[in-house]
């Protein structure tokens, strides 16, 4: 018997195609091929993304950016010479303030209100919650655009990042109060154990962006001492953490390893350049949301508001919408001028003869031996206590918020007393020059301004 009549004798047969159906269950929720794996590191240790070209195509069909209107001409008179109540855009002129209308419509307004959607009759006049709100948004994206280059790089931002031609944008948040829960000993679930979109289907938290896109709690998992005390990682911690990346990595279309190394996740040298802007972005989110849309809370209507009054609120999704780089990291920013910054700077105003100066000297992560070359603002403060015999300074030392927090301590204090040696040995005696531990070692703004040696003088 040929090896086709042994197939094809109706036993067989039958066991064929109930072997087919089954496989077709079984892979019934995989996706349909083509998959590919694009290597990301060394080979051998596992860093892949996972592509389909098809779902792909469909992605990127979505994200493409608009056609930019014409340039403004870099001349004529001001638009706050010739409108009444111009209070962000004073830089511009009047071609490049109508552009920007032109713009903003496209971008945010729904197409059948056009200019209506935020003007009235009278186009000076603020009764529109929309035009209050728009103008916030103008200070936001110029601030995104010249303070967070650490994440935007010169690619930029603009409205039509977030908004995409909708009015709200189609990724935002809401604090989620969750359901009900009954009382006793099962009450709290800590946002778990209810699958959820937010965390990949999974039964983490589903509400990691309250805690770390709105507040700053620590997002770790791995506690530096090995016995409980002062450190609070915790089990709770941990599943936020993981709802936070779980979501992260959706937002972006990629997966773990696009910014860990799955040999630790951890630990930054192996980590990709990726995961440093990352950081950067956690901590851009919270500075919008904080600082730009919580504080529009009661500017907006009611029907507008989250479940608990809340206003709605950004996180990476709604710039990235699925993809590593917004708009696949094509700019539409370096169109806008106006929307980068400040296009006329007004000038500084000179410094008065007599002003007392401040001494700040930066540091490279974990360094405390010398501060950043070019860094020369302490010369000033040398000049100052050699010509004001009363004069002290007091030194404060910071750090920036990653790593262990009692090196850090140490790391402050070194850098603190590296200055004070110095301004000793420029002359100045050591009884003015006075160590002020600061109450928040901390330091403030992003990293690289945190780890940092404030002198200030007292005249
Ligand atoms: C998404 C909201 C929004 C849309 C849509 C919009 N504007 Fe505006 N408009 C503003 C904001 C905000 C200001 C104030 C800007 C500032 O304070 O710097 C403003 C100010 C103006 C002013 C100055 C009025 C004055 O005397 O102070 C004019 C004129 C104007 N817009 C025209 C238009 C036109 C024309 C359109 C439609 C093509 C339009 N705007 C669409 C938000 C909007
Ligand atoms: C980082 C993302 C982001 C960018 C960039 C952004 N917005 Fe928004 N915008 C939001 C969020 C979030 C809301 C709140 C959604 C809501 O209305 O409830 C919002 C709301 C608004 C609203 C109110 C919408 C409504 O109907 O309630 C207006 C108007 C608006 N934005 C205008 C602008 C303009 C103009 C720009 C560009 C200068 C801009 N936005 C840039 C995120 C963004
Ligand atoms: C877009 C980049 C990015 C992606 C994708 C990403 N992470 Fe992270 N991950 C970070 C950053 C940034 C931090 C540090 C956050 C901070 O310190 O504020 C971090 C921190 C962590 C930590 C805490 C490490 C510690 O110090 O305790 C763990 C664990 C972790 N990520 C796991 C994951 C897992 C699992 C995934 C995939 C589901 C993932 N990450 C996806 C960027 C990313
Ligand atoms: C205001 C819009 C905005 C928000 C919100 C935002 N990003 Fe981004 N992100 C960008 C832009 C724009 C770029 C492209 C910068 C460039 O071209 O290098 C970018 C780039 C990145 C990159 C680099 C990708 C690569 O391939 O080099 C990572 C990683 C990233 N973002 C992660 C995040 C994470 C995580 C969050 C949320 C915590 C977030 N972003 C929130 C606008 C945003």
């Amino acid at each position: 018997m040929s090896v086709m009549s042994a197939i094809w004798n109706p036993p067989t047969r039958t066991a064929l195609v109930c072997t087919a159906f089954g496989l077709g269950l079984l892979l019934g929720g995989c996706e349909r091929p083509p998959v590919e794996a694009v290597q990301t590191g060394y080979r051998g240790i596992a860093m892949a993304e996972v592509i389909n070209p098809r779902d792909d195509a469909a992605k990127y069909a979505k994200n493409q950016v608009p056609v930019s209107l014409p340039a403004a001409p870099a001349d004529g008179p001001a638009a706050s010479s010739v409108y009444q109540n111009i209070q962000v855009l004073k830089d511009l002129n009047v071609a490049q303030f109508t552009r920007v209308m032109l713009a903003i419509t496209q971008w945010v307004a729904p197409p059948d209100q056009s200019c209506n959607y935020c003007h009235g009759n009278n186009m000076a006049s603020d009764d529109k919650y929309t035009k209050v709100v728009a103008r916030r948004m103008l200070q936001m994206v110029r601030h995104i655009n010249s303070d967070w280059t650490s994440h935007v790089a010169k690619t930029g931002v603009t409205c039509y990042t977030c908004h995409r031609g909708n009015a709200v944008p189609q990724n935002v948040w809401f604090i989620n109060p969750g359901e009900s829960s009954t009382s006793g000993l099962i009450a709290g679930n800590a946002g778990k154990n209810k699958p959820n979109s937010v965390a990949g289907l999974s039964a983490l938290p589903y509400d990691p962006y309250t805690p770390f896109l709105l507040g700053d709690k620590n997002i770790r998992v791995i506690a530096n001492d090995a016995l409980p005390g002062g450190d609070r990682s915790s089990i709770k911690q941990t599943d936020y953490t993981y709802a936070l990346m779980i979501s992260m990595s959706q937002a972006l279309g990629v997966n773990c390893v696009y910014c860990h190394n799955s040999r630790s996740f951890a630990v930054w040298d192996a980590s990709t350049p990726k995961r440093t802007t990352a950081w950067y972005g956690i901590r851009m989110t919270r500075d919008l949301n904080n600082g730009y849309l919580v504080p529009l809370t009661t500017t907006f209507p009611a029907h507008r508001l989250g479940v608990l009054g809340d206003v709605a609120k950004v996180n990476c999704s709604t710039c990235h919408q699925g993809v590593f780089k917004p708009l696949y990291g094509e700019s539409m920013a370096k169109d806008y001028p106006e929307l980068v910054g400040e296009l006329h700077p007004v000038a500084a105003a000179p410094a008065p003869a007599d002003v007392v100066p401040v001494g700040r000297l930066y540091f490279e992560v974990d360094k405390s031996e010398k501060w950043s070359e070019g860094d020369d603002s302490l010369v000033a403060v040398v000049e100052y206590l050699k010509s004001h015999d009363a004069a002290k300074a007091a030194i404060s030392g910071y750090h920036d918020a990653s790593g262990n927090a009692q090196r850090n301590l140490q790391l402050a204090k070194a850098r603190a007393i590296l200055v004070r040696k110095a301004l000793v040995s420029d002359g100045i005696p050591a009884a003015r020059v006075l160590l002020d531990k600061p109450m928040e070692s901390t330091g403030s703004g992003d990293p690289r301004d945190a780890r940092r040696v404030e002198v200030t003088v007292q005249p």
